[in-house]
């Protein structure tokens, strides 16, 4: 059996553009391999607040010696990190807003970066714990920046997925989906494409 997680952040939920990549590429993978689980968040829905010191803390604490408002905030980052844990395959919906990932998928990474947990400081510099892991970035864009120096996001993620260990990274780009009717044909149908050639 495959465990694939896939994390939406559009603030549109099921509705948004990225979320409809995910279901889509979800779908095609589903009709290739009948055998997967598939865990499913939709971070819009959750109320997922900044990074805090008091989060970090209770991290920092022994399991037993937390008291219960450190349990509870220690919660939130432990079942985050389990899933990926559990994961062969991510697939990440992922909006650009104001040129960047959604701040609540920026609050997801604070909760899944984690020293000692995920990865660990070494003599030779950062070693990311999380293994052979494929990851999708699934990609929703009103404008058009792949492969520009416009396109932060694209770096950004490859940088921080592969310091948590996940280097093997694919992405599919529907961009210009604000650009008129005949662009956000033109977007789906290249990232259908994409996509189907990924999943088989
Ligand atoms: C707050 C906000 C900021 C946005 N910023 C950008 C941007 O910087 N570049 C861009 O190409 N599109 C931008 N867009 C358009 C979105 O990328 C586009 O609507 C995409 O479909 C969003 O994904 P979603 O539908 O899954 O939420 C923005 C949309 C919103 C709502």
């Amino acid at each position: 059996m495959q465990n694939i997680l896939v994390i939406n952040s559009s603030i549109s939920g099921e509705n948004g553009n990225s979320s409809k990549l995910t279901h889509r590429f979800l779908t095609k993978l589903q009709a290739q391999q009948a055998n997967l689980h598939v865990v499913e968040r939709h971070l819009s829905d959750m109320q997922i607040g900044h990074i805090s010191a008091a989060e970090m803390q209770a991290w920092g604490t022994e399991e037993n010696q937390r008291t219960p408002g450190q349990a509870a905030l220690a919660a939130l980052s432990e079942s985050f990190i389990a899933e990926l844990q559990h994961a062969d395959t991510i697939i990440l919906g992922m909006p650009m807003y104001n040129f960047g990932v959604p701040s609540t998928f920026k609050a997801w990474i604070d909760r899944v970066a984690r020293a000692g947990v995920t990865f660990q400081y070494t003599a030779n510099g950062p070693v990311g714990l999380l293994k052979n892991k494929k990851v999708f970035v699934l990609a929703a864009r009103g404008g058009i920046y792949a492969g520009t120096a416009k396109d932060t996001q694209t770096n950004y993620l490859r940088d921080v997925l592969g310091f948590l260990g996940m280097t093997d990274v694919e992405f599919v780009y529907a961009e210009g989906l604000a650009m008129g009717p005949d662009s956000a044909n033109a977007a789906w149908q290249g990232a259908e494409s994409e996509m189907s050639k990924l999943a088989s």
